[in-house]
């Protein structure tokens, strides 16, 4: 929910003030690794084969009215049955990491691993990574990007029951035992945000449950128990032989106060990036939600006559087990708002997590948004957000996990020159905040491929490769901006 922020009143303050100024040329660090990614559900297509059981995505897309023109991920691009395709792509751009994630449901199908493993879907893995690191091309893998198995949902009710943290658990402790041998960069969860709030809250994903309340809340808790009983696992047993790292991947959007010398709109700016990035990153860095959370939501929660605060509690000893489980942050980071502070903002019920927050967010009419109804371009507000997580979280090492642009076209459009000038645009920023010095080792063109975008379906495309998906063979095209892209790879950065 956002409000388009009209003309007239954007003339009531200055947008050029966060203009983000000249263009930098330099190179990056040595060693910079530059990589694109996907994930499974998005693009393997493959649902129901070799084993592979149901995921909450394969049954919500396959509900009538779910998706933009009802589009499945059944067969998506078909990378199941296209490793070796896919990879000369990548060399072709000569990445050095490629991010995909692994289908839980594929090695486990009902997703308890003492029913079931699925050796098929072992292989399918062992295949793409070993190909991967043939070519030189470092795999950094996600454990969990949204395709919960079904199984677990219709038993437990998915995140919202405590018992996903062992079963996840498990299933991580299979992945590092049958690839931790060649994986070093894990990624615990994906975008948990996503999960928490679209999945459990306003119900435009998968499991597409629409639960007022704490919903959101106690889907966020259960996942961030359960990344650090994997960071745990990870580090008590695996570690010292496999000497790999394990993070988490947040999203965070930038959030830029509408009027600066108005300090009630710095703070609705900065509570958008606390219940938004910092939600996840405070517990996991400190070891307990952002203070502004735990007023605002408490605050409602007695408004709305209710005995204790929607949002869950760490006990001490939860706390101090959370606290530093991240050997790196992952951060999905694709666009910025303008918020400005607003009680109660309409067009949310009354107890929800969207309601608690006491703010709108706005963006500028300006700003280029080639084909996305949420996705504008503006630089500048992924450098702040590099720094404010360098400030915040005591600069870790940041891998950029997804960053790109879509655009909206439905025929072949090969010539995406806005993609080129918002990569341009937002890598130059990433290159002037490590000049700032944040510690940024990494960044993923996100994606790889057009591919199946949740709820948008096949509408949206953020393809460095456009794929024909009228086609059965799912065919490659090389848009322009693999070209831009591999020259910025090549001369690792903008050398003058
Ligand atoms: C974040 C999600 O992690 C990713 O799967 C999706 O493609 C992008 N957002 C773009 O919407």
């Amino acid at each position: 929910f956002m409000l388009v922020l009209c003309l007239s009143a954007a003339e009531d303050f200055d947008w050029t003030k966060n203009n983000h100024g000249s263009f930098y040329y330099g190179t990056f660090p040595a060693g910079f690794s530059w990589g694109a990614g996907g994930s499974a559900y998005q693009t393997e297509g493959a649902w129901d084969k070799d084993g592979k059981g149901l995921s909450i995505w394969d049954v919500f897309s396959h509900k009538k009215g779910k998706i933009q023109l009802n589009d499945t991920g059944d067969s998506s691009c078909e990378g199941y049955y296209k490793i070796k395709d896919d990879i000369s792509l990548m060399k072709d751009l000569r990445l050095n990491h490629y991010r995909f994630s692994i289908a839980w449901p594929r090695i486990i199908p009902t997703g308890i691993k003492s029913d079931h493993v699925n050796e098929k879907g072992i292989q399918y893995y062992d295949e793409l990574i070993d190909h991967l690191l043939e070519s030189n091309i470092t795999p950094i893998v996600t454990l969990y990007h949204w395709d919960l198995p079904q199984v677990l949902q219709e038993k437990y009710g998915g995140w919202q029951n405590i018992s996903m943290v062992n079963h996840f658990n498990d299933f991580a402790n299979l992945c590092f035992e049958k690839f931790g041998d060649r994986v070093k960069h894990w990624i615990t969860f994906n975008n948990p945000w996503s999960v928490a709030v679209e999945g459990y809250e306003t119900g435009e994903h998968a499991p597409g449950m629409r639960l007022r309340g704490n919903g959101a809340y106690r889907a966020a808790h259960h996942i961030i128990k359960a990344h650090a009983k994997v960071w745990h696992t990870y580090d008590t047993q695996w570690r010292e032989k496999q000497k790999g790292l394990v993070g988490v991947s947040l999203s965070g959007d930038w959030g830029e106060p509408v009027d600066i010398s108005n300090q009630k709109d710095i703070e609705a700016a900065e509570r958008y990036v606390q219940f938004y990035l910092g939600w996840f990153a405070t517990p996991i860095f400190h070891g307990d939600y952002p203070q502004v959370m735990k007023d605002f939501v408490g605050r409602k929660s007695v408004q709305q006559g209710l005995g204790t605060s929607r949002l869950p509690t760490f006990s001490p000893q939860e706390k101090s087990y959370i606290k530093g489980t991240c050997d790196f942050l992952g951060i999905g980071h694709f666009t910025t708002r303008y918020i400005t502070h607003r009680n109660d903002p309409p067009g949310r019920s009354s107890n929800s997590y969207f309601t608690d927050r006491d703010l709108a967010e706005l963006v500028d009419p300006r700003w280029p948004d080639p084909g996305s109804e949420w996705l504008y371009s503006v630089p500048w507000g992924f450098r702040r957000l590099l720094n404010f997580v360098k400030t915040q979280y005591g600069n870790p090492n940041i891998y950029v996990t997804e960053n790109g642009v879509s655009e909206k076209m439905m025929c072949t459009e090969l010539c995406d020159e806005w993609r080129i000038q918002y990569y341009k645009d937002y890598i130059n920023e990433m290159l002037k905040a490590i000049r700032d010095g944040v510690n940024v080792k990494g960044y993923t063109a996100w994606s790889l491929l057009d591919k199946f975008e949740w709820d948008e379906g096949y509408s949206e495309r953020f393809g460095l490769y456009y794929v024909d998906f009228r086609n059965k063979n799912k065919p490659r095209y090389p848009k322009a901006s693999v070209q831009f892209y591999k020259r910025v790879i090549s001369s690792n950065g903008f050398p003058n």
